[in-house]
């Protein structure tokens, strides 16, 4: 039996290619008529803040000339809009002290600038993703600082500089729950007032919450849904 051409196949007989030719003079027009072509937008916006997508020529030129994120801080990642959209609704006082810690793009810190003239540092054990906070924090016209460093090399003293530490999905490995814990600890020996940090609730961050309840007393864990500007749920650790 032969077998049927694929739809997609190529016209290769002279009749078929003169059948074509014959539909496009029908047209009207001697030239077949233009594909609308869409192009995907390059940015969006959340909270106020401009966040470039993967297609914007400044990402691709940063992922060309070799910053390419090694631990998970290739994207905005969704939990931080848990915390904008807390922030929200319960602002903070004008130009506190923050630190944003596991930044990776920074847009959560740059939302404290942004939106309470926050004086804002940013840290990630990946160097790989600090040029692309500078490239946020220049799009939204705010300055924010940022250095490679992991959670583990926060010391009391250092914390002493700030008033409040956030954090976005942060705690998905089994020891970056302890790492964490270990951290809040020197943050409330640095007089840090509050540290807030959110998760899609994985079961790191289940046990980062459990041990906080039970270590200090004026803890909250916080569920929250959003549906704007994406829908997203996750929990909030707030320790006091
Ligand atoms: C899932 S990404 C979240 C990035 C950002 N907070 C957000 O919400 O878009 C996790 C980030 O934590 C950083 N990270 C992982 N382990 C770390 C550690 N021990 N100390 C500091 N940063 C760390 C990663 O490099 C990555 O940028």
């Amino acid at each position: 039996m032969a077998q049927k051409p694929t739809t997609n196949a190529i016209p290769s007989s002279k009749k078929t290619t003169k059948t074509i030719a014959k539909k496009i003079s029908n047209t009207g027009s001697k030239t077949a008529p233009k594909a609308k072509v869409k192009t995907k937008p390059t940015h969006r916006t959340a909270f106020g803040l401009k966040i470039l997508n993967s297609n914007h020529k400044d990402i691709r030129r940063l992922k060309r000339e070799g910053h390419i994120a090694t631990i998970h801080g290739n994207k905005f990642w969704n939990s931080s809009f848990l915390i904008m959209d807390y922030l929200k609704k319960n602002p903070l006082k004008r130009k506190i002290r923050v630190l944003e810690i596991g930044c990776g793009w920074g847009l959560l810190g740059i939302y404290c600038a942004t939106n309470f003239d926050a004086k804002v540092h940013g840290i990630d054990a990946d160097e790989n993703v600090l040029p692309y906070l500078q490239l946020h924090a220049d799009i939204n016209k705010v300055n924010v600082t940022s250095d490679a460093k992991t959670f583990q090399q926060l010391t009391t003293e250092k914390l002493k500089d700030y008033d409040l530490i956030v954090g976005a999905d942060i705690c998905f490995w089994d020891e970056m729950s302890n790492a964490l814990f270990n951290l809040i600890g020197r943050a409330k020996k640095a007089g840090v007032k509050q540290i807030i940090i959110s998760d899609p609730v994985r079961s790191p961050f289940e046990d980062l919450t459990a041990r906080c309840q039970k270590k200090y007393e004026n803890v909250e864990v916080q569920q929250r849904w959003l549906k704007r500007p994406v829908n997203a749920s996750g929990q909030l650790l707030i320790v006091k």
